[in-house]
């Protein structure tokens, strides 16, 4: 096999249980991308394959800085295949194998994958299957989880693995929920990464068993063991944090990303928290400058996505606004007046193609883009829109002396399937 649809086939990447993905090129658009190719014996038959296609698709619209792009989805000579993007780095699977990650980096991955669910799940996408090899950590430690969507599919081959006795992997990550073959919300998909960022601070799961039954019986009875072996500074709110997560009964859990993200936010600011005392604000975000459109600043559009929640290291800022309050139309009005003082925040640069698009900081409008804003350390939730585009939002971790270069592309609305749009 050397091509299949349109793409040029260059060499297997790995092997799960559902298919094989190959780097591949795709001569048309001259880039490469990877491509998932189901197994032929999990494609014979067609409702699996309908089922696969379908999911594809509902995952082929989630459009995050922290969730693989989907490019295509087809068919060759009886052969499924999904076109997306290819991503260099390694599989957090490997990384734990590997070494054991500082608590801060876990702490990290574990918000940019919080981010990601939440917003997946408010598109009404669960994952089912958030596990290590499902996540990418990039060079630049952005994240990106993978297989989004195709999980349904894997209940139905792991029905039928269990059938004919051919389980594959050990399925550890599962909720109880899912456990008990329940229905499963995006809750479950939160249990998963409780278990994910146990295992990447403490080196090991949460929940262990040497068959099945075992594991299973752990995931339904058993607490958490406290994690000993970490700063004293944070210890008791993360094992509160984990607790939390890895609750047996969905109610009693995080209830989505955004509240999970923000414990983990404030966690790593705790981890952070020096002697400069935050200056009060009646508003945590403070317009200080902003820039007409003609000002190009020197950041890649391209680099620039990886953006949420990923740590760039800027200048400090000291500012001081005397005048302020969020109108929407600041850039047109040209900046408010500052002057120097003490205030640390971390500064976000919003750009969109195409500009002009208003900013929408936890719900409240702060202008248009090209437009720059010092924010105070914190997690907030980002929206973009702009008439006849769907709009674009995220979830971003600001911390102090960072500079958060935020370039969007924003997608037009097309037909029926508007995402969010308006
Ligand atoms: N878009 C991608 N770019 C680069 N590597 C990828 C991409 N998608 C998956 N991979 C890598 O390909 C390998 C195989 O992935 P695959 O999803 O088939 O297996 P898995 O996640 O281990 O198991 P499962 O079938 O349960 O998902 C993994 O090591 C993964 O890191
Ligand atoms: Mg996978």
């Amino acid at each position: 096999m050397d091509q299949l649809g349109r793409y040029l086939i260059q060499e297997e990447i790995g092997k799960g249980g559902m298919g094989i993905v190959y780097r591949a090129y795709d001569p048309d658009i001259d880039r490469s991308l990877a491509l998932k190719v189901l197994r032929p014996e999990r494609a014979v038959e067609w409702e699996v394959t309908q089922r696969f296609l379908r999911e594809a698709k509902a995952a082929g619209r989630l459009t995050h800085p922290n969730i693989v792009t989907i490019y295509d989805v087809g068919e060759d000579s009886g052969k499924i295949f999904i076109a997306m993007e290819f991503l260099k780095g390694n599989s957090l699977s490997k990384l734990i194998k590997e070494r054991r990650l500082t608590p801060d980096d876990s702490i990290r991955y574990a918000i940019q994958i919080a981010s990601a669910l939440n917003y997946a799940h408010e598109e009404g996408v669960v994952h089912r299957d958030i596990k290590p090899s499902n996540i990418i950590i990039t060079p630049e430690k952005v994240v990106k989880i993978t297989d989004f969507g195709i999980a349904r599919l894997q209940d139905v081959s792991l029905a039928e693995q269990t059938r004919t006795g051919q389980i594959l992997g050990t399925p550890s990550y599962m909720a109880p929920e899912q456990v008990q073959g329940k229905k499963v919300d995006g809750r479950a998909d939160l249990f998963s990464l409780g278990i994910i960022l146990y295992e990447m601070i403490a080196g090991k799961k949460p929940f262990r068993g040497d068959n099945i039954a075992t594991l299973f019986h752990s995931i339904l009875t058993q607490p958490p063991e406290p994690i000993e072996d970490v700063d004293s500074h944070i210890k008791q709110e993360l094992n509160e944090i984990l607790l939390k997560a890895l609750e047996k009964e969905p109610g009693k859990r995080y209830q989505t990303g955004l509240e999970f993200a923000r414990d983990l936010s404030r966690l790593l600011d705790k981890k952070k928290e020096n002697v400069e005392a935050d200056v009060p604000f009646a508003d945590k975000t403070i317009p200080v400058e902003s820039q007409p459109a003609t000002r190009k600043t020197g950041i890649r559009r391209t680099y620039v996505i990886g953006v949420l929640a990923v740590l760039l290291v800027g200048a400090i800022f000291f500012v001081s606004v005397m005048q302020r309050g969020g109108s929407g139309n600041r850039s047109e009005q040209g900046p408010p007046v500052v002057t120097e003082s003490k205030i640390k925040g971390g500064k976000v640069l919003f750009r969109s193609e195409p500009s002009g698009a208003e900013v929408l900081v936890d719900g409240k409008p702060r202008g248009r883009t090209p437009l720059d804003l010092y924010i105070v350390p914190g997690t907030y939730e980002v929206k973009l829109k702009k008439e006849g585009y769907l709009t674009w939002e995220a979830q971003i971790n600001v911390e102090r002396n960072q500079s958060i270069p935020l370039d969007v592309t924003l997608t037009p609305q097309q037909g029926t399937h508007g995402i969010s749009g308006g």
